[in-house]
């Protein structure tokens, strides 16, 4: 069954989320995330830094509220994401803990908060980010990989399946679109691992895409050459920002440029056996994390900020 699926805003405490959390906040925003998907992403709210906000504290009210939401609306869950270098709580990446302890420490969340969600995670985004643009782990910011070296990555796929069997265990990342060195270093080590028997299950481009830097033409036979290993894929967390002109309004152009990024992306997964997931990463400019993190950079969704939907929206219409 194809999935069409959004990501939650919310992670309200966060500073780059200037907002009051929209999912308990904002009933039209609500409504629309539950007539319009089939799946969700929380958006920051199974990140270390918001479930485990202390060494000996978990908290689960936020990713609890759109696991119960999804229930509720007939809707999946993207789990995301649990080994990552970004979003980590400061009591993690300054704890000098020893290896043995990280170790502890990582079996432990991931017991908890995958045991928790067990059944009703139809993906997990296990490793997220793990590559550098060369190819190379990340060795560096990784806490996991630096401390711990890239045997830890078998390690928690493992952990994740024991914790439930039935959820699809997935490698994220983004400029993984296309055939490249990063896009290489996945299926090299997709295919070690499984040579290993280690439970992978899927490969996901996030698909944070810009007008600046062209559509990916390759999408589509790069998610193929993971498809061919047996392997699910997934688009995880669409975007289409682009330079916004004074005054901040699109031309009528570039939103034609972007509905048709977007219609193209999907045209690409629903040609690959195998991608069956497809999320766009918020579905109103009204929270999208895009004017934050780039700047001059926006309108990169497929509804306005008062919901009235852009060609992008009815690109994805007319394509499923
Ligand atoms: C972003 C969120 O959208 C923001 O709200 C947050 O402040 C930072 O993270 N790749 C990922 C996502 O895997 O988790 C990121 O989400 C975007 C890039």
């Amino acid at each position: 069954k194809f999935r069409i699926g959004s990501a939650v805003a919310g992670g309200g405490h966060h500073e780059t989320m200037p907002y009051p959390d929209p999912f308990s906040a904002d009933r039209p925003y609500r409504d629309r995330l539950a007539a319009e998907f089939s799946s969700v992403s929380p958006e920051n709210q199974m990140k270390w830094e918001y479930i485990h906000p202390e060494r000996d504290r978990y908290d689960f009210a936020a990713a609890d509220a759109i696991v119960r939401f999804a229930q509720r609306n007939h809707q999946v869950v993207r789990g995301h994401t649990l080994l990552w270098h970004s979003q980590n709580p400061a009591w993690l990446e300054q704890g000098e803990f020893t290896a043995d302890e990280l170790r502890a420490i990582l079996r432990d969340h991931v017991r908890t908060v995958v045991g928790r969600y067990q059944g009703r995670i139809q993906q997990w985004d296990v490793a997220n980010e793990i590559f550098t643009e060369t190819g190379e782990l990340r060795t560096t910011d990784n806490i996991w990989l630096r401390e711990l070296g890239p045997g830890i990555i078998a390690d928690v796929f493992r952990w994740t399946h024991q914790a439930d069997p039935h959820a699809e265990l997935f490698f994220n990342d983004y400029g993984v679109e296309s055939v490249n060195a990063k896009s290489d270093a996945y299926l090299a080590l997709i295919q070690q691992l499984r040579a290993q028997g280690v439970p992978v299950h899927g490969f996901s481009a996030q698909a944070h895409l810009s007008t600046r830097y062209g559509f990916p033409a390759d999408l589509e036979p790069n998610l193929k050459r993971f498809s061919a290993l047996g392997l699910e894929t997934a688009i995880t967390e669409l975007d289409v920002r682009m330079d916004l002109p004074d005054g901040g309004v699109p031309t009528a152009e570039q939103l034609t440029q972007q509905a048709d990024y977007y219609r193209r992306t999907l045209t690409a997964c629903l040609n690959v056996r195998g991608c069956d997931s497809f999320t766009i990463w918020g579905f109103t400019d009204k929270y999208s994390w895009v004017p934050v993190f780039f700047e001059g950079e926006g309108a990169a969704t497929v509804m306005w900020e008062d919901f009235s939907r852009k060609p992008a929206y009815y690109a994805l219409r007319s394509t499923l």
